[in-house]
């Protein structure tokens, strides 16, 4: 029986390594049969295992875990290739995220639903201030507000910058959503932001129910998910939903609308079916969590990052007070005259790498990429960091350099390997505001403040262990002189 069993085994292991290698599917680890490599990946740090690989099977390679094929890319070229398909813009289905609505909104819905959502949703930021005057006197009053109210008060004094930063940079994008603003001491905004970090830390509950979804039928207080469905209830029932409903009872249908939330509602008078509430609510909750997340773990490195070059920050320092002077705050204008600025944030992005691998695609079709077969239903993953870090594109790449983004005229040089924002028809409808939130704050505290580390302390550009999809800085205080 056992010998049996064991001849049954062998001739399974033979005929999937035979299909396998037949297909010419990319390179990659091998594990066995179902399991794969679901134990061999730091799901926190998906990015970590994720470049060990990339050093061993090269710049195209496959894994599995989790049931789910997976194709890693870490080559320009190639992420450009693959992500210019049209059938390369889905994103996972998996019923545990629809649980937290998440077929619906923009980041995770695919087909009809998300083409439809983000057109819309990229004209409507647009009329709404993205590229616009209006966006950058929204990021300006923010800008002042945390530059005055926080930063000026505490002048000399070691201080955390990241719940004020955080407040300022989500009232930007809460401003465009339903014309609200937090206050600095917004309880109610702390609470729910707060709630999507500890949703970050339930990782565990989640790998339980994709190796075993008939766990999601068991009481949720035994799978974990309860503390799940509480924490994802409080953004909705504190600021989505009340949202709506205050703006459902003031909209006008059929007039200019005020916001995001009034463009959907009207959206959801044409087409009923397609704009349900938890589509309005999973869209509204997308946008906010993009438009504050990335942008905020950003400018924590930026800081970081100045305080620990101070050579660098003098530079900056010198190219603000030439272009702007000390008397009125940075422009967006000045941006063009500013090439140094520009060269700063871009190699922050470089080095922070604050989306790693971007967020996962899947392929509704078998295609051919750099002389392989990606299976149809297979994700891909865009290993960002790995290309951001790749000695053959960026010379010396953990150095933190910004002149490499410079030529010798000083001028600026674009960069089609530098991709933090993602590419293709997929990539982050948010950059344009991004940028110009980068340039305002960094410009603005510079031009205000020389930073630094306190005494005695030194950044090792350590990331925490906290957050999954996101490299953000371990926590630091940081000491804002006047100059
Ligand atoms: C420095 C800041 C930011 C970074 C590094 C960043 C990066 C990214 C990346 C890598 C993706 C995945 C693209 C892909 O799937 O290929 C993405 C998607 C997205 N981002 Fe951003 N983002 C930033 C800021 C923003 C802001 C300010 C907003 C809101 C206005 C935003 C909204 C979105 C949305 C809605 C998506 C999903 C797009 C889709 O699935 O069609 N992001 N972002």
């Amino acid at each position: 029986m056992l010998a049996a069993v064991a001849v049954f085994v062998v001739l399974m292991l033979v005929v999937i390594i035979y299909t396998r290698n037949s297909k010419n599917r990319p390179p990659g680890p091998r594990g066995l049969p179902l399991i794969q490599q679901s134990f061999s990946m730091n799901y926190v740090r998906k990015e970590e295992t994720f470049t060990k690989w990339r050093k061993q099977y090269g710049p195209i390679y496959q894994c599995s875990a989790l049931g789910q094929t997976i194709v890693v890319l870490s080559d320009p070229d190639l992420i450009r290739e693959a992500f210019s398909r049209p059938f390369t813009a889905n994103r996972q289905e998996s019923n545990v995220l629809k649980l937290f609505y998440a077929d619906n909104g923009i980041i995770f819905s695919s087909g009809e639903l998300w083409q439809q959502t983000r057109r819309f949703t990229l004209f409507h930021l647009r009329n709404f201030g993205m590229g616009r005057t209006q966006l950058e006197g929204l990021i300006q009053d923010q800008v002042s507000a945390f530059v005055d109210d926080l930063v000026a008060p505490n002048v000399g004094k070691a201080m955390s910058i990241d719940k004020g930063l955080r407040i300022a940079i989500a009232n930007i994008i809460w401003g465009v959503v339903s014309s609200e603003r937090f206050t600095i001491h917004d309880t109610r905004a702390l609470e729910v932001m707060d709630s999507f970090d500890e949703v970050g830390k339930l990782t565990g509950v989640f790998i339980l129910l994709f190796l075993f979804p008939v766990l999601e039928r068991f009481p949720a207080r035994l799978t974990g998910l309860d503390k799940a469905y509480k924490l994802f209830s409080i953004p909705m029932d504190k600021l989505f939903q009340p949202a709506i409903d205050e703006h459902a009872r003031t909209v006008d249908l059929n007039g200019e609308p005020r916001d995001y939330i009034d463009c959907l509602l009207q959206e959801q008078h044409r087409s009923p079916d397609l704009f349900t509430n938890r589509h309005m609510l999973r869209s509204i909750l997308d946008l906010f969590v993009a438009g504050y997340d990335t942008t905020t773990t950003t400018l924590r490195w930026a800081f970081c990052f100045l305080c620990s070059h101070p050579e660098v920050q003098r530079r900056l320092q010198a190219e603000v007070r030439a272009v702007a002077g000390d008397e009125r705050p940075p422009q967006l204008a000045d941006r063009p005259r500013m090439p140094y600025t520009d060269a700063f944030l871009m190699e922050t992005q470089r080095v922070a790498n604050v989306a790693p691998y971007g967020i996962e695609h899947v392929t509704a079709e078998e295609f051919q990429l750099g002389g392989f077969t990606v299976p149809q239903g297979a994700q891909i993953v865009p290993l960002l960091q790995a290309v951001h870090q790749d000695e053959a594109l960026f010379a010396e790449p953990l150095e933190f350099r910004p002149e490499r983004f410079l030529d010798a005229e000083g001028k600026l040089k674009p960069s089609r390997v530098l991709m933090p924002f993602s590419v293709g028809k997929r990539s982050c409808i948010g950059e344009a505001m991004a940028r110009a939130e980068l340039f305002l704050f960094v410009t603005a505290m510079v031009q205000r403040f020389t930073l630094r580390f306190p005494d005695g302390f030194r950044h090792d550009f350590s990331v925490s262990e906290s957050k999954v999809l996101i490299r953000e800085p371990t926590p630091f205080l940081l000491v804002a002189e006047s100059k």
